[in-house]
């Protein structure tokens, strides 16, 4: 068994980002600058975008915090969202997800520029990614297929079941793993919430992507030997005995599933570091003005 360590890897791309970011001074050229939009106090999300910003300052990266409380209008927010489009000195920016309910997401995501789109959420870049174009792919999807370049794991022919069909995580994982490319050219399944058996499905599969949410929900019982397993999962479960009052959770039982698999990603430390790292490479990738 191989531990995918993601935050090792986060560290070398981020070292590399911080290299190309050293260069672009050397040469005069502009300094990547990202701004993150979070609207109102949710814990986990603050916690996010903190990560998010303070990565920003490891590269080099200019970056900008926009909190706006959480009974903003969506007139004002789209307001604000449009003034950032407008804001030649950034090369890209995200809106924290999820929104208050108030708030149409939808509505949101449309009034993003596409070009500024650094989470790849815009039906455009979305359509683009699918259409295997030049785009932004969302950055959690790119740690997982950047994770997978980077150890040479070969995914080609293999069966992987994607569980879970967020428009954040399982579609565009599911529609990258299946693209005709390296990594990629798997035979894909698509499980979700109103997937009947889906340990018959988990049993079959040489790769499982799990992004559903819900705490070690993976059993050993649930997989073959020599299953590659990516957990996506990052849940906080109440817990007394430590300083923070909550734990996270993945969605594998880690301790009995890393015992029958090749190579597995842990929680915390797998996928996270991964889709932050990702973010700061498509802000450079806008800013190198790519695509
Ligand atoms: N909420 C959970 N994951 C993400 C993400 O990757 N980007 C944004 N904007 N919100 C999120």
């Amino acid at each position: 068994m191989e531990i995918l360590d993601g935050k090792k890897l986060s560290e070398q791309i981020k070292e590399e980002i911080k290299q190309a970011v050293i260069l672009r001074k050397e040469n005069q050229k502009k300094i990547p600058h990202l701004a993150a939009v979070i609207v109102g106090n949710d814990g986990a999300s603050l916690t996010y975008v903190g990560s998010k910003v303070r990565s920003c300052e490891q590269v080099g990266f200019k970056s900008t915090l926009i909190h706006l409380e959480s009974k903003i209008t969506e007139e004002a927010l789209i307001s604000k969202i449009r003034a950032l489009n407008n804001d030649d000195t950034l090369d890209g920016y995200i809106v924290q997800l999820p929104l208050p309910q108030h708030i149409d997401e939808e509505k949101i995501l449309l009034a993003v520029d596409p070009k500024k789109d650094v989470d790849g959420f815009h039906p455009s870049n979305f359509g683009r990614m699918a259409l295997e174009m030049d785009s932004f792919i969302p950055a959690t999807p790119f740690g997982i297929m950047e994770m997978l370049r980077r150890y040479k794991i070969d995914v080609s022919g293999k069966h992987c079941v994607v569980i879970g069909r967020s428009h954040i995580v399982g579609r565009p994982i599911s529609i990258l793993m299946s693209q005709k490319n390296n990594p990629g050219n798997a035979t894909v399944t698509l499980a979700h919430s109103r997937t009947k058996d889906i340990e018959k499905l988990t049993q079959k599969a040489d790769i499982i992507i799990s992004a559903l949410g819900i705490p070690e929900f993976l059993k050993a019982d649930m997989v073959k030997d020599g299953v590659i397993v990516i957990d996506v999962g990052i849940t906080r479960v109440l817990d007394e005995s430590h300083p923070k009052g909550y734990i996270i959770k993945g969605d594998v039982a880690y301790d009995e599933v890393s015992k029958k698999s090749s190579y597995i990603t842990p929680v915390p430390g797998g996928v996270g570091p991964m889709t932050i790292a990702m973010l700061l490479q498509n802000t450079l990738l806008s800013c190198e003005r790519k695509f």
